[in-house]
């Protein structure tokens, strides 16, 4: 039997990241952050000097490039850019990218082949509507935009870390925007998916809540790995 997939999807700053890489860890399951290939694209156009709403240019980047997302890097084509796509410039250009259908046909096809063998938590914004809509378990996390812009402004690992929380809250205000008003597949919530808002809710109690909800939605298959992993 396959190993059962899990669709973590929503908007930015709900907390997506820190969950799924928790929940992967806690299960043994690989985690894949399709953002993050999303931004490796728009960094590979930038850098070959291609317009980022270009889309047959684009395209063929999405479909060819190399990706090695394994220990938390991000490798693209060989450049390691796990910190230069976390900028404001990038922001912007991998919602552009997000927007191209046949970028998002050529990554979609590649993630779901990175799922293919179970036994993966991936994190998006389609992820249980587009990429995987058979998933095992389908979470959206979510909370409220004040909240989701002072997490943003807060991260350690984002460089806009330093800007003051109106800016940071402008520029994810504009970015949601765009993510749930475009035309090729916009973050909507999955019918099926089990909705959990991280307003007010401290990061443990989020992680704890959502491993309840996978685990009861994987029941056997979890149970199944864990005592085979104690005999
Ligand atoms: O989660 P993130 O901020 O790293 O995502 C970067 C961009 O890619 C953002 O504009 C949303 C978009 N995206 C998408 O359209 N579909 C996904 N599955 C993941 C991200």
């Amino acid at each position: 039997m396959t190993a059962p997939v899990i669709a973590i999807d929503g908007p930015s700053g709900a907390g997506k990241g820190t969950v799924a890489r928790a929940v992967a860890r806690e299960l043994g399951f690989a985690y894949v952050d399709t953002g993050a290939m999303y931004r490796a694209v728009a960094w590979k156009a930038r850098h070959d000097r291609v317009a980022v709403h270009d889309e047959a240019a684009v395209e063929p980047i999405a479909a060819r490039a190399s990706f090695d997302l394994r220990g938390g890097r991000v490798v693209i084509d060989g450049h390691d850019v796990t910190r230069a796509i976390r900028t404001p410039e990038i922001d912007v250009a991998a919602a552009a990218v997000a927007r191209l259908p046949r970028v998002r046909e050529a990554l979609v096809a590649r993630q779901r082949a990175l799922a293919g063998q179970g036994g993966v938590v991936m994190e998006g914004r389609d992820i249980g509507t587009a990429v995987l809509p058979d998933a095992a378990v389908k979470i959206y996390l979510d909370a409220s935009p004040e909240e989701r812009a002072a997490r943003r402004a807060g991260d350690p690992a984002h460089v806009l870390s330093g800007a003051a929380l109106g800016e940071v809250a402008d520029a994810l205000a504009a970015r949601d925007r765009l993510d749930r008003t475009r035309d090729a597949s916009p973050l909507v919530e999955a019918p099926d998916a089990v909705r959990v808002d991280t307003t007010g809710v401290p990061v443990d109690a989020v992680i704890a809540r959502v491993l309840d909800i996978v685990r009861a939605g994987i029941g056997d298959a979890a149970g199944g790995r864990a005592s085979a992993a104690r005999d």
